[in-house]
């Protein structure tokens, strides 16, 4: 039996004996004649089921149905009018000025107007907290995915998740598209840092973030430190095949899974089996992405969002969800045929909530026509609101819709801080170390090369205050891995294209790497994305190399890149990902405050040619294997 299940028989069982089981917070016992769904005693099962018989079609429409706060926010009264039942914040998308106070006055101002129709239902809040509140302007930036999956701590990863529910829920959001956990076999794909691994063993572990997000159990979704998790994308979408993407100018991202039907659920579905029956998830999102079953002679691609036998008979039904799904970006606009078809296929695929940014009210009306004309079930309308009114229980909506603010001082606190600055050096992978190169002395001179050594934008990614990310050090406050360095060492000397003279040092370190990006945007292959060496850092590599006895790099990246050709020149390589805001954390094993203990989430591929390679793979020779990491004293 699922925890909540016991917590809700707890609940009934001392209802009926007359002593309430007390909330998050102060028991209150409702007054006389207070409608069931108002009344915070009675089973979440039983309100849910009230307020339904309540709603009207368009009520409920309304409540399936989700906008991008830029589409309402110069007409709030769009938000009662259509009885929208939630917001995002797309990526990027804040108010201005950027700063905690600001986001909370914001969701409140839209609750506000949420709770001025006729049954006071509340909005739900989303954004995409992936590696902390990424969106807001001095949150703790953590390690993105792939570095989370580097330090192989499931109990850090749910710590970080805590505390990015923590300071997501201050500031009003109180649900989070996130973790994703897409299983990454192509490190081609743009969205392969957004990935724990490609091994689906080490995703599964890694669903702690859930845990993280939303407590142990359904009655900690009430805690103003607490936000409703999604997983993400269901299913295969870092399983696509490069080159099957059909949509824009991408190339691997939102392309086919070809798979069997035995695969899919090895390597596509396991984490999901694990957040649903372990963690108890509140919503999924389903992929852009395609399926096409190599087991079914004649199968043809079907786009999730349009998937029934994964979202309705496998997913909710043999798996066991009982939470909602909230569709992807526009999504469903990528099902072939007119938006009604889009909408109709979707909905009886068993989408229940759906990101229609800016077409909203369009939506409502196109839902609205196909239940009324027969095309969708009433049944399959009631299912999904009381899945989505379910979540809004849960998380203690009806008797506290504004932001409990409580938390918002520990916003980028140093202890918040901490804790990444510790997942950050966790994550680090050292690939090699030849003469016990590493760790560093603080008396050794020492010479810093590369853009990524002092770029706060570019060690965080993509995701980070805006969708895309970007380069410098102006956009949020954190340290920089140049900074790190020059707290422990007495003699640095920085020059980011190696043009400064290189006599007189012991060491030269010299950081490579990426550039924010974020989805397809950063498949190889479009806009010039590619695994192999800008010319750039090749060129510091080798007159830093060259030049200095002792030479030591490192790699700030979404993903592996080749260097088979610069590692013979190398003394030592470290793999630092996409640390985040705590640049320091990198430094912590450079100077052995902090042991190197990571070990690769990924296989790192000799050639670009050689993507995907993943373990387990026949003819298994990458650079460096799945798993491989040295470790330090
Ligand atoms: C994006 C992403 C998804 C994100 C959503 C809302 O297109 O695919 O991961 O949660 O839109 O920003």
């Amino acid at each position: 039996m699922r925890r909540h299940h016991f917590a809700a028989l707890l609940l009934l069982a001392t209802a009926l004996v007359g002593t309430a089981v007390p909330a998050s917070s102060a028991t209150t016992t409702a007054p006389a004649g207070t409608r069931p769904y108002l009344d915070q005693r009675l089973p979440v099962k039983q309100r849910v089921a009230d307020l339904l018989a309540r709603m009207t079609l368009a009520e409920k429409v309304g409540q399936m149905t989700q906008a991008e706060r830029g589409s309402v926010d110069n007409d709030q009264g769009r938000i009662t009018n259509l009885a929208l039942g939630s917001l995002l914040s797309g990526g990027g998308s804040a108010p201005s000025p950027n700063t905690p106070e600001a986001w909370a006055d914001m969701v409140d101002g839209y609750q506000s107007h949420a709770l001025a129709t006729r049954l006071r239902i509340p909005i739900l809040y989303g954004v995409d907290s992936v590696h902390g509140h990424g969106n807001l302007v001095g949150a703790t930036v953590f390690p993105h995915n792939i570095g989370m999956g580097a330090t192989r701590d499931p109990a850090l990863v749910r710590r970080a998740a805590h505390i990015t529910a923590t300071e997501t829920r201050a500031t009003g959001p109180q649900w989070v598209f996130a973790p994703c956990v897409c299983v990454t076999r192509d490190e081609r794909w743009g969205r392969s840092y957004e990935s724990f691994g490609e091994d689906p063993r080490l995703v599964s572990r890694m669903t702690t973030a859930v845990e993280g997000l939303q407590g142990g159990n359904t009655r900690d979704l009430a805690r103003n430190d607490r936000v409703l998790a999604t997983v993400k994308h269901f299913a295969g979408d870092g399983d696509t095949v490069y080159g099957t993407s059909t949509t824009g100018d991408y190339i691997i991202d939102r392309g086919i899974t070809r798979t069997s039907h035995k695969r899919f659920a090895e390597i596509d579905l396991a984490p999901y089996v694990t957040a649903v029956q372990v963690h108890d998830v509140g919503s999924v999102m389903p992929s852009y992405s395609s399926v096409q079953w190599t087991d079914v002679p004649g199968s043809e691609p079907i786009r999730m969002s349009a998937h029934k036998e994964l979202l309705t008979d496998v997913l909710k039904q043999k798996i066991g969800f009982d939470g909602f799904l909230i569709s992807d970006w526009d999504a469903i606009g990528e099902i072939p045929g007119d938006f009604a078809t889009q909408v109709r296929t979707s909905v009886n695929a068993g989408m229940d909530m759906f990101m229609q940014p800016y077409n909203a009210p369009q939506f409502i009306q196109t839902l609205t026509a196909e239940v009324q004309a027969g095309r969708v079930e009433l049944s399959r309308i009631d299912d999904a609101v009381s899945r989505i009114l379910k979540a809004k229980f849960e998380l203690g909506l009806f008797e506290r819709p504004y932001t409990d603010r409580t938390n918002i001082g520990t916003i980028g606190s140093a202890a918040h801080r901490a804790v990444a600055r510790r997942a950050v050096a966790e994550s680090q992978v050292l690939l090699k170390n030849d003469h016990k190169t590493l760790p560093l002395k603080p008396s050794q001179r020492l010479y810093v090369a590369g853009v990524n050594a002092d770029d706060l934008g570019n060690q965080a990614g993509g995701w980070t205050v805006t969708w895309q990310g970007q380069s410098g050090n102006t956009a949020f406050p954190g340290t920089t891995i140049l900074q790190g360095i020059r707290k422990n060492a007495r003699n640095v000397t920085y020059s980011s294209d190696a043009s400064a003279a290189t006599a007189g040092y012991d060491v030269g370190v010299v950081v490579i790497g990426e550039t924010p990006y974020a989805e397809g945007v950063g498949d190889v292959g479009v806009g010039g994305h590619t695994l192999n060496l800008s010319a750039a850092d090749k060129a510091n590599i080798d007159r830093v190399c060259s030049a200095i006895r002792t030479c030591v790099v490192l790699d700030v990246a979404g993903r592996t890149q080749i260097v088979t050709d610069q590692l013979p020149r190398t003394d030592a390589f470290v793999m630092s990902w996409l640390p985040g805001s705590e640049g320091d954390g990198v430094a912590d094993v450079l100077f052995g405050k902090r042991p190197f203990s990571g070990k690769l989430p990924v296989s790192w591929p000799r050639g670009e040619a050689q993507e995907p390679i993943n373990v387990g793979d026949r003819d298994y020779d990458p650079l460096f294997p799945y798993g491989y990491g040295l470790t330090t004293p």
